[in-house]
């Protein structure tokens, strides 16, 4: 049975670390209908300036900010956020630019209920230091003809959960890292939309405790 059995929409908590802007896609792609039995329940930002934490509470979406935490221990900083989360009844964590490793205590409150995106095409230019311009850097200097984004699981290996969608772009030879980085963009901004949609109405199957949460 898909996520409406329980009469409501899938409560989202969005992570994020600046820019927020798939943050503001999904949102758009919630209003415009494109991605239907979904809320975004809270946005939490591990940086206070993060300019997605300022948009969403102009939305009046709740908007928690956690500066405070990144000082602490990464188990202090996880354990801040899944209180967080589960403060504000979330049932599927968006990575949406966040810049820190997930730890065990999200891991585990929300088993195959986290999903990021990259800005590759997973397994291709993933892993640890590849983010933001790097990714897009690398791609140029191997030449490659194609390139794109990845929505995946998240799992303790970085970037190395199962691929739930990918969008391709063609790469140009006079593409610069940031020029690659906007027309990838784009297609993050359609593909995560799609995908959270379709992972909703699998949730419940996928999830074999899903009403203990
Ligand atoms: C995106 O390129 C995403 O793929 C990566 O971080 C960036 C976040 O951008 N994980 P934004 O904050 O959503 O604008």
């Amino acid at each position: 049975m898909a996520f409406p059995e329980k009469q409501r929409p899938c409560r989202l908590g969005i992570l994020i670390s600046g820019r927020g802007s798939n943050l503001m896609a999904l949102q758009t792609a919630i209003e415009n209908g494109q991605l239907t039995d979904a809320e975004i329940a809270v946005v939490v930002s591990n940086r206070e300036e993060a300019a997605g934490l300022s948009w969403a509470r102009e939305k009046n979406i709740p908007a928690v900010g956690l500066s405070a935490a990144i000082s602490k221990s990464k188990a202090e900083r996880d354990n801040a956020i899944t209180e967080t989360l589960k403060n504000h009844h979330v049932d599927l964590v968006i990575l949406a630019g966040y810049d820190r490793i997930l730890g065990e205590p999200i891991l585990a409150a929300y088993p195959e209920r986290i999903l990021n995106i990259h800005p590759s095409l997973l397994p291709a230019y993933g892993g640890k230091n590849m983010v933001g311009l790097n990714v897009h850097r690398a791609v140029l200097e191997a030449g490659e003809k194609e390139s794109g984004c990845t929505v995946h699981l998240v799992t303790e290996v970085i970037d190395g959960g199962s691929i739930l969608g990918q969008n391709r772009v063609q790469v140009l030879s006079s593409d610069t890292p940031e020029t690659l980085a906007a027309r990838v963009l784009e297609q993050e901004h359609k593909l995560y939309a799609q995908v959270v949609n379709d992972f909703i109405k699998t949730l419940s199957s996928r999830l074999e405790s899903f009403a203990a949460r």
